[in-house]
């Protein structure tokens, strides 16, 4: 059953409504009467799947939260109250995302109808996505993509792709920097495929150089060479029915590529010292953070293998090009490392140093700040004082063009520039979330970032 938000300063209309999606059948039914807070539990990432926002609130713009509301879940749908009855105010509405615009006074049987039919165009939405019922992995699978947290729309456009494409057999390449979340991706698709209930296997081609290569990827049997005692099961079969993740591809052993791409192309492997051929059933998914076209050129890799494994590319973007994804990603460490001894917040000026930092480690080097600094915390707040010191000098280095010398005034524009510049920072580079730290419009907050050249 849908959870269902309704934001209103009218807490009677609240109340109203509220009893009448209970009777409605509607089980799950929240209400917010502060803006500033509904906003708050939208950024949180909470899965409502419908929200009614009232257009005439105090204090803030309702076609702002929907947007908020929108990136935050693309799948949830609004609808939009309001006392206006023009049509030009809810064509506005429709077009920028709104399911149905109604007006205040709102008859009962209209507003139950209008949220029933967001709630079905809700389900048909997802059901796209949706495994199979009654697959052995179905429940998990709905939510493997959730395991990736992001709320940058470059992220989200692949993660959308992927999950198009999880349900077949097409090979998949995943490019991007270390850390950027590559296995994470692969295990997701894994996970909402038909192939869950069988092994998703990870094979680091970086460490598995060498002669065992064919042995531990295709098995052996007895005596098939100097050591081989017994029979051996190799990864491709204890993957059966799965998939193999090959990491690191691009240091696949030349002598090793041509193999591989045997076993794409005929769907069969044979093991070291056997004579009759098995069937491969896996699907492939490799990751690389190395340029592969340009080892292509130098024909240190295989140009027909390449293809086959690119079936579908896939490009995790770098965390300094999503920066939106820090304050999430910091809430989510610190839920998994900060519970055990109690930190549970982090001030504005260690919220800063983080966000402002280029993690060249990416996503896995972020998690890992977060985990050392959890340590080092005394009461609770992770503080700049238990960051690591090459983050707090950087960002020594970043807040010294903010200082400004006694003696003298500085013009209005810089202090306002560089109050900006704070509150965009503090928001996590979220342009609806500074605008309303600053009590200005969003658009107001846009012009002012292009002239001062801010990004
Ligand atoms: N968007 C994300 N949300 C949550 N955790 C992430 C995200 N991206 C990466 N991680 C975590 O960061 C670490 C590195 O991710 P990984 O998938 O191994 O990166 P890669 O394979 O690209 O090197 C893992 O601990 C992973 O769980
Ligand atoms: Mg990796």
């Amino acid at each position: 059953m849908e959870t269902i938000l309704i934001i209103d300063d009218d807490p009677a209309f609240l109340e109203k409504a509220k009893t009448l999606l209970h009777r409605g059948g509607y089980d799950d039914v929240q209400t917010e009467t502060d803006p500033g807070q509904a906003l708050m539990r939208v950024d949180r990432g909470a899965p409502y799947g419908v929200v009614l926002i009232d257009l005439d609130m105090q204090g803030l713009d309702g076609l702002g939260l929907m947007g908020a509301v929108h990136e935050s879940d693309p799948d949830t749908e609004c609808v939009v109250l309001s006392a206006l009855n023009e049509a030009r105010v809810a064509v506005d509405c429709i077009k920028k995302g709104a399911c149905d615009y109604l007006t205040k006074p709102v008859r009962d049987d209209r507003l139950l109808a209008s949220v029933k039919h967001a709630a079905s165009r809700l389900r048909s939405s997802r059901a796209v996505f949706s495994p199979q019922p009654g697959h052995p992995d179905a429940s998990a699978g709905a939510n493997a993509f959730e395991s990736i947290i992001t709320r940058s729309d470059r992220m989200r456009r692949i993660i959308q792709e992927a999950r198009l494409h999880a349900g077949s057999d097409v090979t998949i390449l995943i490019t991007g920097e270390s850390g950027t979340g590559k296995e994470l991706l692969a295990q997701a698709i894994h996970r909402v495929s038909g192939r869950a209930g069988a092994p998703f296997t990870s094979i680091n081609m970086a460490s598995l150089a060498g002669s065992l290569f064919d042995a531990e990827f295709f098995g052996h049997t007895r005596g098939a060479f100097t050591g081989a005692e017994r029979d051996r099961v190799g990864y491709l079969e204890h993957s059966n029915g799965g998939t193999v993740f090959l990491d690191e591809v691009a240091d696949l052993p030349f002598d090793f590529q041509g193999k591989l791409l045997r076993v794409l192309e005929q769907g069969e492997f044979i093991r070291l010292g056997a004579s009759a051929a098995q069937k491969a059933d896996v699907r492939f998914i490799s990751a690389t953070n190395a340029d592969l076209e340009r080892q292509l050129a130098r024909r240190s890799f295989r140009q027909d293998l390449y293809y086959r494994l690119k079936g579908v590319q896939l490009h995790l973007p770098p965390l300094r090009e999503r920066r939106e994804d820090i304050p999430l990603l910091v809430d989510h460490f610190l839920s998994e490392f900060g519970r055990s001894r109690a930190v549970h917040r982090i001030d504005g000026e260690a919220m800063r140093a983080i966000a402002g930092y280029d993690y060249p480690g990416n996503v896995r080097e972020l998690r890992a700040v977060i985990q050392s600094a959890v340590n080092l915390v005394e009461g609770g707040c992770l503080t700049l004082s238990s960051l690591p010191a090459y983050l707090r000098k950087q960002h020594r280095k970043r807040s010294a063009g903010t200082f400004i010398p006694p003696g003298r005034i500085a013009p209005l524009e810089e202090i306002e520039r560089q109050h900006l510049i704070r509150a965009y920072e503090e928001s996590g580079l979220n342009k609806i979330r500074a605008a309303r730290i600053l009590g200005i419009g969003v658009n107001t907050l846009r012009r002012k970032l292009s002239l001062y050249g801010i990004r």
